[in-house]
């Protein structure tokens, strides 16, 4: 689903984290080929590299965290993956920045600030998988554009809104468009079909993927990480892997707008 932290749809986050990778693993690297081939006028370079990529890193975590908190899905495979990756990157920085410290010293062990730095660069590489595991699989900050499907649409309602609350611009829909609904920590999806408005729990029960990402055609929204298939007007499962349906919530019109009751059906 589309990015929180975006730029015209563009996720601010791939764009600064190949800065953080470039200069630590790089200042990994001068310091080791200094180490080996003895030349110690490397130790410089990498020292400016680790303090540009301790900086860029820093950077990298605010759209990181916006997106962890606003674009993941809630209770899904996904939002864990996402905090180990964070987890991985903190514990990656501070590895790093005890070592920039540490080499300030008198006396630094090349040898200890280059076991500091292959540890460093070793979580790098596995924050790094789970991140492309985050985008490629995960679809995170990935705007979907199939057929017809037109702009990413979200709404917030207050928490203390009625149960019964209107949807602005659920009336410029066109057929088979969605809409992702927050209430409160709710998030619902309104869409139109060919036989009218309908609305349903936007939470895959596979894995938790948004089904707001997904694409609906004919009276079937299909979950985007895995395929299930559910039917909007029953909430059936209509194909797996998900063995469970949907909850579906009752929709109204009235003076031309279109009303979501989450009152149980
Ligand atoms: S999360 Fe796996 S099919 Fe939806």
């Amino acid at each position: 689903m589309r990015s929180t932290a975006h730029i015209k749809s563009h996720p601010i986050h791939p764009i600064l984290v190949p800065f953080p990778i470039a200069f630590l693993i790089g200042s990994f690297l001068f310091d080791l080929y200094g180490f080996v081939f003895k030349e110690p006028a490397l130790y410089q370079t990498s020292f400016y590299m680790q303090v540009a990529g301790i900086g860029f890193a820093v950077l990298a975590a605010i759209p990181g965290l916006i997106d962890l908190n606003k674009t993941v899905p809630p209770d899904s495979s996904a939002r864990k993956r996402g905090i180990r990756h964070g987890i991985l990157n903190t514990l990656m920085l501070i590895i790093f920045t005890i070592a920039w410290f540490y080499r300030k010293g008198d006396n630094a062990d090349m040898r200890i600030l280059l076991l500091m730095e292959f540890t460093g660069s070793i979580l790098l590489f596995i924050a790094g998988w789970m991140g492309g595991t985050l985008v490629y699989r995960n679809q995170i900050g990935v705007d979907r554009r199939y057929a017809h499907s037109g702009k990413w649409k979200e709404v917030f309602i207050p928490d203390d809104a009625p149960e019964t609350f209107a949807v602005e611009g659920a009336e410029d829909l066109k057929y088979n468009q969605m809409i992702l609904v927050h209430k409160g920590d709710k998030r619902m999806v309104l869409a139109l079909t060919e036989n009218g408005f309908v609305a349903f729990d936007d939470r895959c029960p596979h894995k938790g993927a948004s089904l707001a990402a997904g694409a609906i055609m004919c009276g079937t929204v299909q979950c985007p990480w895995h395929g299930s298939q559910f039917h909007v007007h029953s909430g059936e499962v209509t194909a797996g892997p998900a063995e469970e349906g949907i909850r579906i919530y009752k929709v109204l019109k009235d003076s031309g707008k279109i009303f979501i009751s989450t009152i149980n059906k």
